[in-house]
């Protein structure tokens, strides 16, 4: 089968299209046909090995454990290993290709992934294999840091900081999903799309700084962190809720050995001497996550944004697309 092949840690130039062997597809594993995959900053993270934590955290040592990039899928059923009950051939899915966390390879850049059952789904239907593949990672950060660490509830005043990226636009539908007032933070060109799907208002981060406007928010969902934590106070409600993404925005932070993890750390040590909530780094919710993202898509509550699509082939462009900073929304891999 054809898949991108990086056999060391670099720039996306390590990336190359080959010929390699099928996945060999375990008894409690689905081998998929992939149609689209899509590309996230970690994806990024694990190509460079940057921060070298990721390396310690499984991804390799050296070079990359496993060789072919990519975590989110969207394809159909090829075969099913014996265990296999939820899936049969011919079945279109999208999802995850593995239980662990993101930041290592995970074989979706190629034609055929052989994934667990348990980190598939039924595609949503009226949506394309494109739009599917959008979903998986970036929507469980948003909905994560909504439903469960956000504690999000109708009427709230929520602020998306950086709502035009990946989890952002995601985020965005999924608050006014649970019937929040949203306020969508980004860079000038990003604003209509993020208008468009759905934000009540908008600010532009390049002209104004949303913590000093006065203006208090219930929940902040903060995806690039660049604010320190006295001035998010002065944006929350004395009881509100601070949940922290944290992008590295590309390794622009030059912290190689640990990224933004100090952040988290930052936030963790303050937590117990504010009224507010600082609501701790916390992925365990993993009850019926692509369910739930999926009866929403079904319902017309979220609508996947691509900003571009990319062959199988040109996966370095559609990682140095992202690098650059400009995507709306999604950037997705045709296979
Ligand atoms: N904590 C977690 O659980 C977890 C797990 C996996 C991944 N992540 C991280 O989540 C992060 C977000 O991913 P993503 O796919 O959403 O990235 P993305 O698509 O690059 O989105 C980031 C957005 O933030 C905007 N932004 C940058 N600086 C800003 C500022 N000062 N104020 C407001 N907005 C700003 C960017 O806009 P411009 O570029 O136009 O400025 C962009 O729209 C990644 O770094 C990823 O590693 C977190």
């Amino acid at each position: 089968m054809k898949a991108i092949v990086q056999d060391k840690y670099g720039s996306p130039d390590v990336l190359e299209l080959r010929e390699i062997d099928k996945p060999v597809v375990k008894d409690d594993e689905v081998l998929v046909r992939v149609h689209a995959a899509s590309v996230h900053p970690d994806v990024w993270h694990v190509v460079r090995g940057w921060p070298y934590a990721l390396r310690l955290m499984g991804a390799g040592l050296l070079k990359p454990k496993n060789s072919v990039p990519g975590t989110d899928v969207a394809g159909h059923v090829e075969a099913v290993g014996k265990d296999v009950t939820l899936f049969q051939p011919g079945d279109e899915v999208f999802g995850e290709t593995s239980r662990q966390w993101q930041w290592h390879n995970g074989g979706a850049y190629a034609e055929y992934v052989s994934v667990p059952e348990d980190t598939l789904a039924l595609k949503p239907a009226g949506i394309t294999f494109e739009q599917a593949a959008a979903v998986p990672t970036s929507g469980f950060i948003a909905l994560s840091g909504l439903r469960h660490q956000g504690q999000v509830q109708p009427g709230q005043k929520v602020l998306i900081n950086g709502a035009g990226g990946g989890v952002g636009a995601l985020a965005v539908q999924l608050a006014k999903a649970y019937g929040a007032d949203v306020t969508g933070v980004d860079s000038t060109r990003k604003l209509d799309m993020v208008r468009s799907i759905g934000a009540d208002q908008v600010i532009d981060y390049m002209q104004e700084d949303f913590t000093q406007s006065g203006k208090r928010y219930d929940l902040i969902l903060d995806v690039p962190g660049n604010h320190s934590f006295s001035a998010l106070r002065r944006a929350l409600t004395p009881k509100g809720t601070y949940v922290l993404i944290g992008h590295d925005r590309f390794g622009d932070s030059g912290r190689r050995w640990i990224g933004g993890i100090g952040q988290f750390l930052g936030q963790l040590v303050l937590s117990p001497f504010v009224s507010q909530r600082m609501a701790p780094r916390d992925s365990k919710e993993t009850k019926d996550r692509l369910g739930f993202l999926k009866e929403l898509i079904e319902a017309g509550k979220i609508t996947p944004v691509i900003d571009r699509t990319y062959p199988l082939s040109e996966v370095p462009e559609a990682i140095r697309y992202l690098e650059e900073g400009h995507a709306r929304g999604k950037v997705v891999i045709t296979v």
